[in-house]
């Protein structure tokens, strides 16, 4: 059974969040015998050189996209047995980063979606199963069933689209995204991709994949309903039946404390009690906090904006800048974040460290080093850091939303149980009453403690359940 995934990114190649670690290591992840993944991903220039020296022409041709012959470039790269093909085009992708002007990215990511499924004939692969994911190649499902008659080629094959975030839609007016998805009046009313008279990539997808699944079984109930739905909680009840929740899983072996090339100190399950506390000296010696190992040390590495919970944190740092904490941050995003932070930093200068950066090497260490991990989303469709933490015996403190409840255990002091520590409402005091809960319990009852990282580290957020739950989809999908 052939699948071929088509995203917007991919690790190791380029990634701006969770969603290109999760397109890069998931398709490791099946059962090799009877599943052939293959990713495509845009050629960026803004990719790392080594890796685009290493990539290998494989062939090109020229497409009619909005008026004009444009050129295809298919490159590949075999990673890990797994292979990526990368569509060139220097005209759509030569920006310092991926993405991040809207009215670009939507031609962007049309132009890409079209030259995806253009390319497939050219280099001979024909899955049985194409995956989207996200709005950027949501516009793959809508071209797949206009296809149906041209021919042999496509007529069979089957789409899913995976919603790693509803928040993002690839919206603009009607007349633009016709033009740019070259589509006929027929597909831009308010049943197909028009959504409260704009056109609206995302919906299209979800309009027509012929399966539906999001990163978390609580975010598939959530955007059912109109305070995470986006404005598609209707679309969303209406395609219940073809909508699931599979859990994100991480790579096992990229995150991985016994063998981390980016840490100090290398530990497992068994010996963290000791070992762990040297990468917490390490990252406090590194980023010039006072050396103090029984220092409570929390930690955030997150996108700064508004879905990951910022506002309660600024909320509250006054506050919790009065207990005996250090919190390290790791992070990019809206500038009024990163300037907080960094206000912070400067104020608590002992207690707060703003590190407002992207750094593979740092966010181990910190996954590593600190006691506490913080992620009090608004929304959370899976979350991944959480995830990591776990994984390095870093208790994460999180909201009840998404994901992040479907991933941690809320502590339990009577029954002894749990893996982290977690707030319902999105309240400020909410939050800093819980992380209180969690300093009482690391200060107070460090065997206690100790026990939440042992359960912590005794769960298996890696892949091999989830990646089950998809092949038993594209069975479904297939039909055998
Ligand atoms: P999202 O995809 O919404 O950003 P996830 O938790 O799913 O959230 O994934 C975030 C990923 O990006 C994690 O792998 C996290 O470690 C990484 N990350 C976020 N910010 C940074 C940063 N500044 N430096 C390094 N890694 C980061
Ligand atoms: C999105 C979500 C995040 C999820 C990631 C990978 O970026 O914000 O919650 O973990 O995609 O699915």
């Amino acid at each position: 059974k052939k699948i071929l995934f088509v995203a917007s990114e991919a690790v190791p190649f380029i990634k701006t969040g969770g969603l290109a670690d999760v397109v890069g290591s998931l398709p490791k992840c099946f059962d090799k015998e009877y599943f052939d993944v293959r990713v495509m991903i845009p050629k960026y220039l803004c990719m790392k050189e080594s890796w685009r020296n290493d990539m290998e022409y494989v062939n090109h041709f020229y497409m009619d996209y909005m008026g004009q012959s444009r050129y295809v470039g298919i490159l590949q790269y075999v990673y890990e047995g797994i292979t990526f093909y990368f569509i060139d085009n220097e005209g759509y992708f030569n920006g310092p980063k991926p993405y991040g002007d809207w009215y670009c990215d939507l031609e962007k990511f049309c132009f890409f979606s079209r030259a995806a499924l253009s390319a497939l004939p050219v280099i001979g692969f024909q899955p049985d199963v194409v995956h989207c994911h996200d709005w950027q190649t949501a516009l793959i499902p809508v071209l797949l069933k206009d296809r149906f008659h041209d021919g042999e080629f496509f007529r069979s094959m089957k789409s899913v689209i995976t919603i790693h975030n509803l928040k993002f839609q690839g919206v603009w007016d009607v007349m633009t995204i016709k033009r740019l998805t070259g589509l006929p009046d027929y597909y831009f009313t308010p049943d197909k991709l028009e959504a409260y008279k704009d056109g609206n990539l995302l919906k299209g997808g979800i309009v027509y994949a012929d399966a539906i699944t999001t990163v978390s079984e609580t975010y598939a109930e959530e955007i059912k309903m109109p305070f995470y739905g986006e404005g598609l909680d209707g679309l969303m009840r209406a395609r219940a039946n073809s909508l699931r929740g599979i859990v994100n899983g991480i790579d096992y072996d990229d995150f991985n404390p016994e063998t981390d090339p980016y840490i100090v100190q290398k530990y497992n399950a068994k010996n963290f009690r000791k070992e762990k506390i040297k990468n917490k000296r390490a990252l406090q010696e590194e980023l010039g906090l006072p050396q103090d190992d029984r220092k409570f040390m929390v930690g955030i590495v997150s996108r700064l904006t508004d879905q990951k919970g910022l506002d309660l944190i600024q909320c509250v740092l006054d506050e919790m800048c009065q207990d005996d904490i250090q919190l390290v941050v790791l992070g990019t995003g809206e500038e009024r974040y990163e300037n907080m932070f960094r206000h912070y930093d400067w104020k608590y200068n002992d207690k707060v460290s703003a590190n407002i950066f992207y750094s593979e090497p740092m966010s181990h260490k910190i996954y590593a080093a600190c006691d506490a991990f913080l992620m009090p989303s608004l929304f959370e469709p899976c979350g991944l850091s959480q995830l990591m933490s776990l994984r390095y015996g870093t208790v994460p403190i999180v909201r009840e939303t998404g994901g992040l409840k479907d991933t941690v255990e809320p502590y339990n002091e009577f029954e002894s149980r749990g893996t982290g520590f977690s707030f319902q409402n999105y309240n400020a005091h909410e939050m800093l009453a819980v992380i209180r809960y969690a300093e009482r319990i690391y200060y107070d009852k460090k065997r206690e403690w100790n026990k939440i990282i042992d359960r912590a580290m005794a769960m298996d957020y890696s892949w091999n359940t989830s990646a089950v739950k998809y092949q038993e989809l594209y069975d479904w999908l297939i039909g055998y």
